[in-house]
């Protein structure tokens, strides 16, 4: 059962049902789930297609993915799942868009994924103003997550998610966790619209640090959700601190919440990075 005083929610990172219901098992709880597409590339039934060597087609690669969400939605109905829309370098605001109606009618309880790039940006202020609820992904510094606060403006609380990759700002020798503790840093100025989702976790020191940060929301592979689980579902003291080892710090920086969406500078190669590998992980997919 969910620990007292435990207020971070706690989603799982898959893209396969039989992990939600692993989790559950463990956990008896989960607030909700994150999906990619590589995460769906990893999904079993996709996994045994490949092994006989059978692509999808175009519809029949975005049914499939209906179908797991909807069986995901079925298994953690008052939680949240996100549905990550296909974006690649060239993938404007008005295919974003496309993509955000058709998916987030799937399930009552979706956030459509965009990258927190100009155009996922452009998207997630209409999209917010429509009423829908966003997950605003592949966020690598504070200056991006000021761009969705302030594109999402207006939103209500629980309507906009953040999500801070911190594992592969860790790849690149930087201390992914300096970011989370920035972010909520720079939003307490704010009107708490925006939850941050630390994502990219990898190790139980990111989910305990996330914790110990109070970070609103952790998604997590199902390894670290089981060592958490299996070791009684601890929370980190008072003194609970990361160690950083080797990671050059990232330094918190003035980054105001209300300008427009050319102040802020919305460049990071792991942003671009991120969208190729997503966008060529479900290509890989798809027969020619
Ligand atoms: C979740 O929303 C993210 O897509 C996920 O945490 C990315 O994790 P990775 O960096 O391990 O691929």
């Amino acid at each position: 059962m969910r620990p007292a005083e435990l207020t971070t929610k706690i989603f799982l990172d898959s893209g396969d049902p039989g992990e939600t219901r692993q989790c559950l098992d463990i956990l008896g709880f989960l607030d909700g789930q994150t999906t990619n597409p590589s995460l769906i590339a990893k999904n079993p039934d996709v996994a045994a297609r490949k092994a006989k060597g059978q692509a999808f087609g175009a519809k029949e690669l975005w049914d499939f993915y209906r179908t797991v969400v909807r069986e995901i939605s079925g298994l953690i109905p008052q939680g949240s799942v996100s549905v990550e829309v296909y974006a690649d370098k060239d993938t404007g605001k008005d295919k974003l868009m496309a993509q955000a109606h058709d998916c987030y009618a799937w399930i009552p309880n979706a956030h459509v994924k965009l990258p927190t790039s100009r155009e996922g940006l452009l998207a997630a202020h209409e999209a917010v103003g429509q009423g829908m609820r966003v997950n605003m992904t592949l966020c690598f510094t504070q200056s991006q997550a000021a761009a969705v606060y302030a594109a999402t403006a207006g939103g209500k609380p629980g309507q906009v998610f953040v999500s801070p990759f911190v594992g592969r700002l860790d790849d690149l020798g930087q201390n992914g966790m300096d970011l989370i503790a920035n972010i909520l840093r720079m939003y307490r100025a704010g009107d708490g619209h925006v939850s941050v989702l630390t994502a990219s976790v990898r190790t139980m020191e990111h989910f305990l640090t996330a914790l110990a940060l109070g970070s609103d929301i952790i998604t997590s592979p199902l390894s670290v959700l089981k060592e958490w689980g299996r070791a009684g579902r601890p929370m980190p003291g008072p003194d609970y601190a990361f160690s950083a080892k080797n990671l050059a710090p990232i330094g918190y920086e003035k980054v105001g919440l209300g300008g427009k969406l050319d102040d802020y500078d919305l460049n990071h190669e792991l942003t671009v990075k991120g969208m190729a590998k997503f966008s060529a992980d479900w290509n890989a997919l798809l027969g020619n």
